[in-house]
C-alpha cells in the first residue's frame, strides 16, 4: 500500500524529471552493484513492442554490465572506438559530394573528429560503468525505439538513486559487429543494442532549462 499521496507523488516525479541531466564527468568510485541492479529493474518495467517481439519464447531484453578496469571492458574499448572510426570515415565520404548532408551533419562530424582525437569514446571506460542493452529484433522493426523508452526509465531511476547517467548511443552502431556481440555472447545481427555508463557525478549540474509548455504547445480546433 503506497503511503504518499498525489501531490506528494508528483512533487517526487517532477523533481526527478527536472534534475535529469547529462552527465559526462564520473568520480572514479564504483558505485553499489545493488544500485546497477535498481537501474536494471526500472529498464525492465519500461515498455515494450509487445506485437514486434511477441512470439519469442525467450527473454527479448538482456543487460551487459562492464565494469571499468575490467578485462572485458579493456576488451570492448577499442571495438568501440574502432565504430566512431569507420562512422567517421564512411560520413566524410557520404558528405564530399552531398552539400545538404553536409551542412546537416556538421555538428555530428566535428563530435566523431572530437571524439577520434580524445583517443577514447566518452562513457566507454571513462565512467565506473558502461552497461549495453540488447533488444531482439522484431517485425515490424521497432526495436530502437522499444530501447528508448528502456533506457529513459534507466536514466530516472538513476536520477533518484543521485547517481549521473550518460546515454553512448554509438553503442546502437555494434549490433552488426561480430568481435562485439562474440564478447556479449549473441548472435551478431539479430538484437538492437544501446548503452549507458554510470557513476557517481564529479560535479552537480542544474536542472533542465526547458520552454514553457505553452510556448510550444498548439490546442488543436
Ligand atoms: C538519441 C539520443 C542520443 C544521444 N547520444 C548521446 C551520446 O552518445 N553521448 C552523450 O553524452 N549524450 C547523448 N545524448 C544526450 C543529449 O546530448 C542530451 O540529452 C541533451 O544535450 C540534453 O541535455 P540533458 O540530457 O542534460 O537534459 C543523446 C540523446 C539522445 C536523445
Amino acid at each position: 500500500m503506497c503511503t504518499i499521496n498525489q501531490d506528494q507523488k508528483n512533487a517526487i516525479l517532477d523533481e526527478i524529471l527536472a534534475t535529469r541531466r547529462s552527465y559526462r564527468m564520473f568520480l572514479p568510485v564504483i558505485p553499489p552493484e545493488d544500485d546497477i541492479r535498481r537501474i536494471i529493474h526500472a529498464g525492465l518495467l519500461a515498455p515494450y513492442a509487445a506485437a514486434a517481439v511477441g512470439s519469442s519464447k525467450d527473454y527479448f531484453r538482456r543487460f551487459f554490465v562492464f565494469r571499468n578496469g575490467s578485462a572485458s571492458m579493456a576488451a570492448v574499448q577499442p571495438l568501440v572506438f574502432r565504430q566512431v572510426t569507420a562512422m567517421a570515415a564512411a560520413l566524410d565520404h557520404d558528405m564530399a559530394d552531398k552539400p545538404r548532408l553536409r551542412a546537416q551533419a556538421v555538428t555530428f562530424a566535428q563530435r566523431l573528429s572530437m571524439i577520434q582525437k580524445m583517443g577514447t569514446v566518452p562513457g566507454v571506460g571513462t565512467a565506473p560503468y558502461y552497461i549495453v542493452v540488447a533488444e531482439k529484433k522484431g517485425f515490424p522493426p521497432v526495436g530502437q525505439q522499444s530501447l528508448a523508452h528502456c533506457l529513459e526509465n534507466m536514466w530516472l531511476k538513476a536520477t533518484a538513486l543521485e547517481l549521473g547517467f550518460q546515454l553512448v548511443s554509438i553503442t546502437a552502431q555494434l549490433g552488426d559487429d561480430p568481435a562485439f556481440c562474440e564478447i556479449l555472447g549473441i548472435t551478431a545481427g539479430e538484437w538492437e543494442l544501446a548503452g549507458c555508463a554510470v557513476g557517481f557525478p564529479k560535479d552537480e549540474l542544474s536542472p533542465a532549462i526547458r520552454p514553457a509548455a505553452d510556448d510550444v504547445t498548439r490546442w488543436m480546433d
